[in-house]
């Protein structure tokens, strides 16, 4: 699909960002990657780096003069890179605003001289905040409640406006709670990632909250596929769209199933304050992306967990 297309993913040694890089240059695309490394990872390139239709660059998205030179023969952004953990934007908020709407706005600057064809913008479910419509669609009123929340409703404003006032072909993609190899089991990294880890420590894993609190957990592969069909889509231009795999689960059940599956004896689960601006529920409306991209979800959030668990296994548990 992506043969002979030149492509930029930001945020490339991150979590989302590394894994888009190595399904795009298995379809044939060369890509450029770009990262500041303040969250992502070399290793996370390792295969990347091995083909020769891949150029990284330590690369800021603040640095507009740079990312207007590296968009010179670009065709296609996945703009991934963003300051990413929403407690931390509460501590830091105008670094998560420089990062997360400046940069995008020079994305969309550079993009728009360079006559890029497409930008796919990583945006977030955090945007709809806490009202009580479940499930979360596009039509419904934003209400964000953390700094990070705040910062991707501006930038994905942004997309929109650029693509009303100066026709560039921007999508954005709003991912729920997305989780597979790769993901940080640092104390800002999505709930799977810093389970799996504690229990295979043999340590309890610890909710916040009473457990009853749910999210739509959407496994890697659902979400580069999602972009991968937003990359070359006429029709999702200016768009805004749910990513989700469209099922919500408690952290209670999830909780409980990771421990089960992992086969770790003598587990129990532990109880801690709940975060201040996290939501209570999460739980996303596919059909848009359905429509527009013909996006559906091949991965509950069990099946997810399956292959993440096996990979964890083979390649994390062997190298300690
Ligand atoms: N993981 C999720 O559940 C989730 C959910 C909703 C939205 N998102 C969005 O998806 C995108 C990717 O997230 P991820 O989970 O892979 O996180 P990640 O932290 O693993 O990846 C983000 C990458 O951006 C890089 N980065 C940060 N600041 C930068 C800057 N100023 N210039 C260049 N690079 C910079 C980091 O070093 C990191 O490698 C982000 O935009 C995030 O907000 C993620």
């Amino acid at each position: 699909m992506y043969e002979g297309k030149r492509v930029l993913v930001t945020g490339a040694a991150g979590f989302i960002g590394s894994n888009l890089t190595d399904e795009l240059l298995s379809q044939g695309a060369t890509v450029i990657g770009i990262d500041n490394m303040f969250n992502g990872r070399m290793g996370n390139l390792a295969l990347a780096q091995k083909n020769p239709n891949f150029t990284f660059y330590k690369t800021d998205v603040r640095d507009y003069d740079r990312l207007l030179y590296l968009m010179k023969d670009i065709d296609i952004v996945f703009h991934e890179a963003a300051f990413t953990s929403v407690p931390q934007s509460i501590l830091m908020p105008e670094l998560c605003n420089s990062v997360n709407v400046s940069g995008t706005l020079n994305i969309l600057n550079a993009a728009r001289i360079r006559d890029v064809e497409k930008i796919v913008f990583a945006s977030s479910s955090s945007v709809y905040g806490d009202t009580p419509t479940l499930p979360k669609h596009e039509k419904m009123h934003l209400d964000p409640i953390s700094p990070y929340g705040v910062a991707k409703y501006a930038a994905e404003a942004y997309m929109v406006s650029y693509h009303r006032v100066y026709g560039l072909n921007t999508t954005s993609l709003r991912y729920f709670n997305v989780f597979g190899p790769r993901q940080k089991d640092s104390p800002y990294s999505g709930v799977i990632a810093i389970f799996i880890a504690r229990i295979f420590e043999h340590k309890n894993p610890v909710i916040f909250g009473d457990g009853t609190q749910s999210r739509d957990f959407t496994y890697i592969k659902d979400v580069v596929r999602a972009n991968l069909l937003a990359g070359l889509s006429q029709k999702a231009a200016g768009e805004v769209m749910n990513i989700a795999a469209g099922k919500p689960i408690s952290l209670q059940e999830l909780t409980e199933i990771m421990i089960r599956e992992s086969g770790v004896d003598g587990l129990k689960i532990e109880y801690g304050p709940i975060r201040k601006g996290d939501i209570l529920h999460s739980f996303g409306d596919i059909k848009k992306a359905q429509q527009i991209l013909s996006y559906t979800a091949e991965y509950d959030v069990i099946s997810g967990f399956q292959e993440y668990l096996n990979y964890y296994k083979t390649i994390i548990l062997q190298k300690q």
